[in-house]
């Protein structure tokens, strides 16, 4: 699989990464389980992918641990490890005791990507604070590079003006076909200054591998407070599934695989679809592996368009 740089900071991960808020555990559903987890990731890796994303947060830690145990089946140095401090932990003492405790659950001495999950509107610690503290972990070499997630641009521009020698590589945002908020300001801002797009949810959390339907809509915790999965949504989001469907049977793939591959057209994009399973980091993994036509983009992008879910 090609790979694209994360922002400047020559560190290389494929086209498609791999999210792994799943190896958090059950409340992602009853079918979730560590063994399936660690296999998803070595499937994944055998196919092309060496990005994994994780969390301090998903599953309290869970599955950093879990992902740990991967890394030690496929071997560190196959692997690009993402994870996140959480946005209250951003006082200075929290950054690094964070940090020591997410490199403790993943076995390993460096972390690839340290990305802070959300900028905090509780705390409010000063960025002056919070991303010095991230800079002097990186000057150590706890953490090779430094991401966000959930940043608009105002905070980006304010959190890089904190940063002395290090710059943000990557803003982790929700991109998928159907939510496409994004593409106003942050996309451009982003292309711009060559800041990798890591697109979380870039299946709409299972809708664009059109699995769900009215009356039969995911039971787990994580994905009852989705409204995605409304029935107003989900009508809506039919329309598209409709063109999804028609280019994905043309190519003999499936409308997971289109939405993916529809997504990442621009390099700067990387989505990092969750998998539970083998099959599942399979089939994401081989998104990229084929072309769409000019016609079938355009087609992908009018239904896109015309398809309005409302979420917040
Ligand atoms: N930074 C943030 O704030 C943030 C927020 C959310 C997520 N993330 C990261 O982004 C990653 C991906 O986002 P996400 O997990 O929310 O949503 P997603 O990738 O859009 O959806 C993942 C779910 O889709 C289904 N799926 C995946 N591949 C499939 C396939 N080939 N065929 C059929 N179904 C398939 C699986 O659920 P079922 O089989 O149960 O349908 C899977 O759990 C997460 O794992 C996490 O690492 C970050």
């Amino acid at each position: 699989m090609d790979r694209v740089e994360l922002g400047n900071s020559g560190i290389k991960v494929s086209r498609i990464g791999l999210g792994m808020w799943q190896a958090g555990g059950k409340n992602w559903g009853k079918d979730v389980n560590d063994r399936d987890c660690v296999a998803a990731m070595v499937r994944a890796q055998e196919r092309g992918v060496n990005l994994i994303d994780t969390a301090e947060v998903y599953g309290e830690g869970h599955s950093e641990e879990v992902v740990g145990r991967a890394v030690r089946q496929i071997g560190r140095d196959n692997v690009v490890l993402a994870t996140k401090v959480a946005g209250y932990h951003m006082r200075e003492r929290d950054v690094e005791r964070a940090c020591r405790a997410s490199l403790r659950r993943l076995g390993v001495k460096e972390i690839d990507l340290y990305q802070v999950h959300w900028p905090d509107p509780w705390d409010q610690v000063p960025f002056a604070e919070g991303f010095r503290a991230l800079e002097r972990l990186w000057k150590r070499g706890l953490v090779r590079a430094i991401g966000v997630s959930n940043f608009a641009v105002r905070d980006l521009e304010d959190a890089r003006a904190r940063l002395r020698a290090a710059d943000i590589v990557a803003n982790q945002v929700r991109y998928n076909l159907l939510q496409t908020e994004i593409e106003a300001e942050v996309l451009p801002y982003c292309r711009q200054e060559r800041i990798t797009v890591l697109a979380w949810s870039p299946l709409a959390q299972g809708v664009l591998a059109d699995t769900y339907r009215v009356g039969r809509v995911p039971r787990d915790s994580i994905r009852k407070q989705n409204d995605l999965f409304s029935p107003k949504n989900l009508r809506e989001a039919g329309k598209l599934l409709r063109a999804l469907r028609k280019v994905a049977k043309a190519h003999r793939r499936n409308v997971a695989q289109v939405a993916l591959n529809a997504l990442s057209k621009d390099p700067i994009v990387v989505p990092i679809p969750g998998a539970k399973r083998p099959s599942q980091a399979e089939e994401n993994a081989a998104a990229v592996s084929f072309d769409l036509t000019p016609a079938e983009r355009r087609a992908i992008e009018a239904a896109a368009q015309s398809t309005r879910v409302e979420t917040f």
